[in-house]
């Protein structure tokens, strides 16, 4: 059977299930907070969504100062659909609307860092991403990286 084409979209009104079942799916911890995640997502100044047909597969958005910097929160692409050229088109989307601002800034996965680098970004010199964060997937991170350096320290 023929794939049908993945379709793109920057419309805001999501609904809440798809929203969930992408964000479940990727483990990601904004999906345990369901009406500030909708709602963050309809407040940004760009969102781009992929469709399967009526399934969210994909999506990326961009909050800006509408002047000198954007930052890209959140681009994550359905498990199922990934490495299909999904998360290119949605950033290459992105990255076409604000290639005029002078700074265009994320915090990458280490998993995605080449899939960024692909597409133009530079690790940002000898700067740090810092954050306060209520999520736990970057913890979770820090504590296994801690635990690979220190293999001799009982847990
Ligand atoms: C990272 C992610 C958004 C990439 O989207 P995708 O649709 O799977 O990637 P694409 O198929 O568009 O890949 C685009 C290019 O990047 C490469 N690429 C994709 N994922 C990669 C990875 N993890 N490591 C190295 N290269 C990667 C592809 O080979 C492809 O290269 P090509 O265009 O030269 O053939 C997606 O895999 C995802 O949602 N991952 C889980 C959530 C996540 O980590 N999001 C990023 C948060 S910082």
């Amino acid at each position: 059977m023929a794939l049908q084409p993945i379709k793109y979209s920057r419309r805001r009104d999501l609904p809440l299930k798809q929203i969930m079942a992408l964000y479940r799916a990727n483990g990601w911890s904004a999906a345990d907070k369901p009406r500030q995640l909708k709602r963050g997502l309809r407040n940004s100044d760009e969102l781009v969504t992929a469709w399967d047909g009526r399934r969210l597969v994909g999506l990326g958005n961009a909050i800006t100062d509408g002047s000198l910097v954007v930052y890209y929160p959140h681009l994550l692409v359905h498990p199922e659909y990934q490495a299909r050229g999904i998360g290119r088109r949605i950033l290459e989307q992105l990255l076409l609307k604000y290639a005029e601002v002078h700074q265009q800034i994320l915090v990458a996965e280490p998993q995605a860092a080449r899939f960024y680098r692909r597409l133009g970004f530079k690790r940002a010199g000898k700067a740090l991403a810092l954050e306060i964060f209520q999520g736990h997937e970057h913890l979770r991170k820090t504590k296994a990286k801690r635990k690979a350096v220190r293999p001799g320290v009982p847990s």
